[in-house]
């Protein structure tokens, strides 16, 4: 057997679902995924919403100015679909290299949906006009109807809505976000070279039974939930498989604790303070360390049509303690998933190094 290796260098990666915010958090969160990641696509849920190129790039000269010295960070914008998104608005994002791709969130599915897609034959057009352009489409895959079980609704929106949409835009490229099931693995796997999928770190690492291990632990709860075993034990193996329509996408979703540790407790898991880590930890457990690069590095930039990064990041392998609270504006604190928990790899201090 090979010595285990104590350290791990890849081409710097990127990260294709992070949710930065605004404001004072914007300041908080950019810092740590910039010291990760060379790209990020930026999620466009804020309130209001970023529906128009021109907000996409009002807000992305605030993550610019948010970003360390020293580091280079690329935000990649996208835009928020809701019904009346014109597809005048496709055409004006594709003339800019700033804008990729447009969310769509169906309506009340998650944090800031409400302004969502209420029946998706309504942006038709908008579609049609993004096909024609080559932006891509982000789905939060899950169905809202109240009769659904919630730990169906990946699977059944992929019956109801992504099989049909697939069919009428045949060359629309479409990343199903954050898969979290076995039926979104398999059908990303034989969807096409269309259609790809982002992992998170978190949907590797935890099953649903971590919600509520000896009482509920609501920094575990984000959307879509976590599910059974045997789901993320389909994740492990389609981020571990190689296959080039698998990639890195943290899905970080940062709130104050307070508003997660409540009644109504907010969904998101903020992971974008120790992500490789914990990616290189879920794809050590699998014995697919040589994969990672791949995974995180490759297959995201070649579905989006972007050059590969150049220059690299390192992780040591180092058990260390991740801080269990971070301030988060005023009087807030901020708790990364992994807070309190030990971690065997740790990314080096000098990360990022130019090419
Ligand atoms: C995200 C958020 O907080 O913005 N929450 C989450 O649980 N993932 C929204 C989302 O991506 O669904
Ligand atoms: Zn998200």
């Amino acid at each position: 057997m090979p010595a285990m290796a104590d350290t791990l260098t890849l081409i710097r990666p990127d990260d294709w679902h992070l949710h930065v915010r605004d404001g004072a958090a914007l300041q908080t969160v950019t810092a740590h995924s910039a010291r990760q990641f060379a790209r990020a696509l930026i999620m466009p849920n804020l309130r209001p919403p970023i529906t128009t190129v021109a907000q996409a790039q009002a807000y992305r000269a605030r993550i610019l100015a948010a970003v360390p010295e020293g580091l280079a960070f690329e935000p990649v914008m996208s835009l928020y679909l809701t019904d009346r998104l014109p597809p005048e608005e496709i055409a004006r994002a594709a003339q800019t290299a700033d804008v990729r791709a447009l969310k769509l969130y169906p309506a009340g599915a998650t944090t800031n949906s409400d302004a969502g897609v209420t029946d998706i034959r309504r942006i038709y057009p908008t579609l049609e006009a993004m096909q024609r352009h080559g932006l891509l489409l982000l789905v939060h895959g899950e169905v809202v109807d109240p009769a659904v079980d919630i730990f169906d609704r990946e699977a059944v929106f992929i019956e109801r809505v992504l099989t049909p949409l697939r069919r009428d835009f045949p060359e629309l490229k479409i990343v199903l976000e954050h898969i979290t099931t076995q039926e979104g693995a398999q059908y990303v796997r034989d969807a096409g070279p269309y259609t790809g999928a982002t992992i998170t770190a978190h949907h590797l690492l935890y099953n649903r039974n971590a919600i509520f291990a000896g009482g509920l632990r609501p920094h575990y709860y984000c959307l879509p939930v976590l599910k059974r075993e045997m789901h993320r034990r389909s994740l492990v193996q389609a981020a571990t498989s190689g296959h080039p329509r698998f990639f890195l996408g943290t899905d970080s979703a940062p709130h104050p604790a307070h508003l997660k540790e409540h009644a109504l407790g907010c969904a998101g898991c903020y992971t974008a303070l120790t992500a490789l880590e914990m990616y290189a930890q879920a794809f050590e457990a699998a014995g697919a360390l040589d994969r990672l690069e791949a995974f995180a590095s490759f297959h995201g930039a070649d579905f989006y049509g972007l050059a590969r990064n150049t220059g690299t990041v390192t992780l040591r392998r180092e058990v260390w303690t991740v801080p269990d609270a971070l301030p988060y504006g005023e009087g807030a604190t901020l708790k990364p998933l992994s807070g309190g928990e030990a971690l065997v790899w740790r990314l080096d201090n000098r990360s990022p190094e130019a090419a």
